[in-house]
């Protein structure tokens, strides 16, 4: 018995732990450990050195442990931890807001407020949007996700992050996402947005009264549904179709702000300002800190105590954010979300044009970008299968990557942004030569 207990690595027994511990619903996205970790490297249980590809699901744009956010972690933890914003506040809190008022301002007058999570930011999002308009509705997106709470469970569609877990939210309606395949569509990109706009008018007829419609939510580029980028002038004709009939727009940047698509907003590509918009992630290199951003106007329609919790922006987290932020501005985190993209783009065309049959399409937008698995060429047939194989082998050969898409075919790229070239070509190399023995 000793003698098997010495054959098993340290990470064999951590899992062993695990599965005996934690429960079965907590998944498992890539089978890998870490003890400690730096720039875009991480040392697994048994010391062992991991390329990381998954960034902690985009969290980690400036990198693990980026030195500045370690120090402003450190003196605040020294200062104060706690006392909750609505008891007596603290001055990180309102430094924080005004950094990303200034980076992120929603026309001439933008308030902030901080939360713990993508989830609860989006939760807040809707109680605003519903108090400010007095309506009920929601309508959410095919292949969206917003989160594990209910209403952002409500919100996501993909159906096995909510299987037995309803009944869900009332008041929340789907429309489909504006899924343009440049290569696969007859329309052009101005035609498919009229199209999908004339849709959603006739949603409107059918389905729910506009007039009971509070809030439009989308995510420009979908996370975890594949990374599909919403067309530019569908989203211009959905500004103009929300301004027109009351409804706020919500644009959740939980997963592609803060340079990952070498811009702070994915919105900035869209010449769009949303009414409110929802922000986590890469803010806090990994402290819990979220933000939802708004209009002043609509964000001061929330009732007190509608909104908020005893964490929410705790100093710590906003001392990690400012810092975050303000190291984001010294290495010019777009600029290098634009060099990364343009990296792995290149890598993952080459793959497409090497294996036609088994990787369908690259898409994305800056840095945030993926590529399918398919059977026959054919993206009516993903292959899941193999998407969780490469996955596997990768993480046997030290590529720390995870997949994405209602379908699970996606392979996605969330590596931190601040990844040297030389470590971003090694870990698309082990990811090609992966790929090519397995397809
Ligand atoms: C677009 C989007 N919204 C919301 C969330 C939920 O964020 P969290 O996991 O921090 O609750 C995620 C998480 O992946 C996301 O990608």
């Amino acid at each position: 018995m000793e003698h098997i207990a010495e054959m098993i690595s340290k990470k064999e027994e951590l899992y062993l732990r695990r599965k005996k511990l934690v429960p079965n619903g907590l998944g498992i996205f890539n089978p890998s450990s870490v003890q400690y970790a730096h720039g875009a490297t991480m040392i697994d249980a048994d010391g062992r050195e991991l390329i990381d590809f998954a960034g902690g699901i985009g969290v980690l744009n400036a990198g693990h442990c980026p030195p500045p956010v370690v120090k402003a972690i450190q003196e605040q933890a020294e200062r104060l931890i706690h006392s909750s914003f609505n008891v007596a506040l603290y001055e990180e809190y309102l430094e924080l807001a005004e950094k990303m008022i200034e980076l992120l301002p929603h026309g001439d007058s933008t308030k902030v407020m901080f939360l713990n999570s993508g989830a609860e930011a989006v939760e807040n999002a809707v109680k605003i949007a519903r108090q400010a308009t007095k309506r009920p509705a929601i309508i959410a997106f095919g292949g969206g996700f917003h989160g594990r709470t209910m209403m952002g469970m409500t919100l996501t569609s993909k159906v096995t992050y909510k299987a037995g877990c309803g009944p869900f939210a009332p008041e929340v309606y789907r429309i489909n996402f504006p899924i343009y395949r440049v290569k696969e569509e007859a329309l052009s990109e101005e035609e498919f947005s009229e199209n999908e706009i004339q849709k959603l008018k006739e949603f409107f007829k059918t389905y729910v009264r506009s007039e009971d419609v509070a809030a439009i939510i989308i995510e420009l580029v979908q996370g975890e549904g594949g990374f599909y980028v919403a067309p530019k002038s569908y989203i211009k004709k959905l500004r103009k179709l929300c301004s027109e009939t009351g409804i706020m727009l919500i644009f959740d940047e939980v997963q592609s702000g803060f340079g990952r698509t070498g811009k702070w907003a994915a919105y900035e590509h869209y010449d769009t300002i949303p009414d409110i918009s929802t922000w986590a992630k890469s803010m806090g290199s990994g402290m819990p800190i979220a933000a939802v951003m708004g209009k002043a106007h609509i964000m001061d329609n929330a009732g007190p105590s509608t909104i908020g919790g005893t964490y929410a922006g705790n100093p710590v987290c906003c001392a990690a954010s400012l810092a975050t932020l303000k190291y984001m501005e010294e290495i010019d985190i777009n600029a290098l979300g634009v060099k990364v993209g343009n990296i792995v783009r290149a890598r993952f065309e080459s793959f497409q044009q090497k294996l036609p049959l088994v990787i369908g399409e690259v898409r994305g937008l800056g840095a945030m970008l993926a590529f399918e698995l398919v059977k026959d060429g054919d993206y009516k047939k993903p292959n899941a299968e193999l998407t969780s194989k490469i996955i596997n082998t990768c993480a046997e050969r030290g590529l720390v990557v995870i997949s994405a898409g209602v379908h699970g075919n996606v392979i996605r790229i969330l590596s931190p942004l601040v990844i040297e070239d030389a470590l971003l070509n090694k870990g698309l190399d082990i990811l090609e030569s992966v790929i090519e023995e397995l397809a």
